[in-house]
Formats: structure tokens, sequence, C-alpha cells
């Protein structure tokens, strides 16, 4: 379970986030979307403890970040954007050091069973320098994956993937989602977002616009017609009032 209570996140005097609330149970994905700079980094980041709520409240599986935030660490995985590798370490060198700081007992069966999922059993020796970027990601991920996290953040995880990696990248979420973790993913692709969440959040501005399963958000932005895309629910959504349509103003 994911809760996040007013979260509020100021970077000097600019507010990047504004209040937001969410709750993510057990199975869900939840997909957070927004324009550029609507604060879904920020808000990834503080769900996280990567940086310091300005005020609000997070809790993982019940462990509130600001008191415990090792406890609450334990249970989540976050992946960046951009990944971040040691430069020194080999594929399997990384998922032997994370299994250490972690404490997974028994780790390399299901590092080995990772690495297959993630196609990357034939660059276990090889160092983050000989890798593509989509398979940086892959390690990433792999890594993140290695302790069963309850709660996943992913910032972005299907962009650099090519289309096989798009899609075993969903099912992976899928079933980490199947398997109990609670997931928030942030993602453009939209089309694809659509195939793997079962709810969604419209950030604009740091301000939560809308939220709900899929279908509760469409049907408040399709007027009513049927099989409306996210996509196109997006842009109405987020749409400007200057945007919109002189007849309509
Ligand atoms: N370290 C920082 N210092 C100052 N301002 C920041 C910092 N990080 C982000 N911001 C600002 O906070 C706002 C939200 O940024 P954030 O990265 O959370 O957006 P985003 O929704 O992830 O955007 P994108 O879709 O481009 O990834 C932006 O206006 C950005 O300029
Ligand atoms: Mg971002």
């Amino acid at each position: 379970m994911i809760e996040i209570v007013e979260l509020v996140k100021q970077y000097g005097g600019f507010t990047a986030v504004r209040g937001l609330s969410l709750t993510v149970p057990p199975g869900a994905v939840l997909g957070l979307v927004g324009p550029n700079g609507a604060g879904k980094t920020s808000t990834l980041r503080c769900a996280a403890g990567i940086i310091p709520c300005t005020s609000g409240t997070v809790r993982i599986a019940g462990v509130d970040m600001a008191r415990d935030p090792v406890g609450a660490k334990r249970h989540l995985a976050f992946f960046p954007d951009e990944p971040r590798l040691f430069d020194h370490l080999t594929v399997r060198q990384h998922l032997n050091f994370v299994a250490r700081i972690y404490g997974v007992k028994d780790h390399e069966p299901l590092g080995a069973a990772l690495l297959a999922e993630l196609e990357l059993t034939e660059k276990a020796d090889a160092l983050p320098g000989e890798l593509s970027r989509g398979m940086k990601q892959k390690l990433a991920i792999a890594c993140g994956l290695l302790h069963s996290p309850k709660a996943l953040f992913l910032d972005e995880p299907l962009t650099g993937l090519d289309p096989l990696g798009i899609r075993r990248m969903k099912d992976s979420i899928v079933a980490r989602a199947k398997a109990g973790a609670a997931v928030v993913l942030s993602s453009h692709l939209l089309h694809l977002l659509e195939e793997v969440c079962t709810h969604v959040l419209i950030l604009k501005k740091g301000e939560k616009l809308a939220d709900g399963t899929l279908a509760e958000v469409s049907s408040r932005f399709s007027n009513g017609e049927a099989g409306v895309s996210l996509e196109e629910i997006f842009l109405r959504a987020t749409a400007d009032r200057d945007d919109a349509a002189p007849a309509a103003r």
C-alpha cells in the first residue's frame, strides 16, 4: 500500500507539488500523467524518500517515511528515468551488492531469474559501459526488484526500450502488481499506460485535476462519447482555458 497525504514540495520559493493526496492499494497500478513540469518526478522522488517533502505524509506498507525512512525504503523500489549504476561493477556484481545492502538471503536463483526475465543473462559479466541504454535500464530494474518490494515507483520506465522490451516491461509491472505490489508509474506514453494501469491521476502545475479508475476518469472527460482514448482525455483535462475553442468559452 502506498499512501500520500497532502504532499507539498517546494524548491526555494517555487511550489512544484501542491497538497497532493493519493492511495494505491496492493495490486493496483496508478498511472501518474501530466504535462512537462507538472510535478510527476518531484512526487515520485518525495514518495520514495529520495528528496524530502516540504510537508505532508508518505506511508509505504504502513511505515511512515519521515519517522522511519530506512524501514519505509525497505519496502519500496524507485526507478529513476536515468538509471544510476556503478561504473566498476559488472551486472552480476550489481545484483550481489544490492542483495547485501537489502539483506536478501539466497539471492542467486532470484537474481538469475530476473536476468533471464530481462534478457540480461548473456551480459552478466559486462560492465555498465558495455551495455546499451535499454540494457542499463533493465539492470536498474533487476536491482530494484531483487528485494521483492511491496511498492514500486517508476519514472518513465518505457522510454528507450525496444518494442519487445516495452512488452516485457509491461508484463513485468503487471506481474508484480498481481503478486501484490502497489505501483505508481509516470509516463507520457499514454497508449501504453492504458494497457498497464488500473488507475490514473492527472497532474498539472502540481495539482491533481482528476483521479480514479481509467473508466471513472474517462467518463468525467468523455462527454458521453464511448471509446475515448487516454490521450484525448489527457488533452481535454489539461487544456488551458485559453486553448479552448472560442465557441466553448
Ligand atoms: N531541483 C529543482 N530545483 C528547482 N526546481 C525544480 C527542481 N526539480 C524540479 N523543479 C521544478 O519543479 C517543477 C516540476 O518538475 P518535475 O521534474 O517534477 O516535473 P515532471 O512532471 O516530472 O516533468 P517531465 O514530464 O518533464 O518529466 C518544474 O517546474 C521544475 O522546473
Ligand atoms: Mg519527470
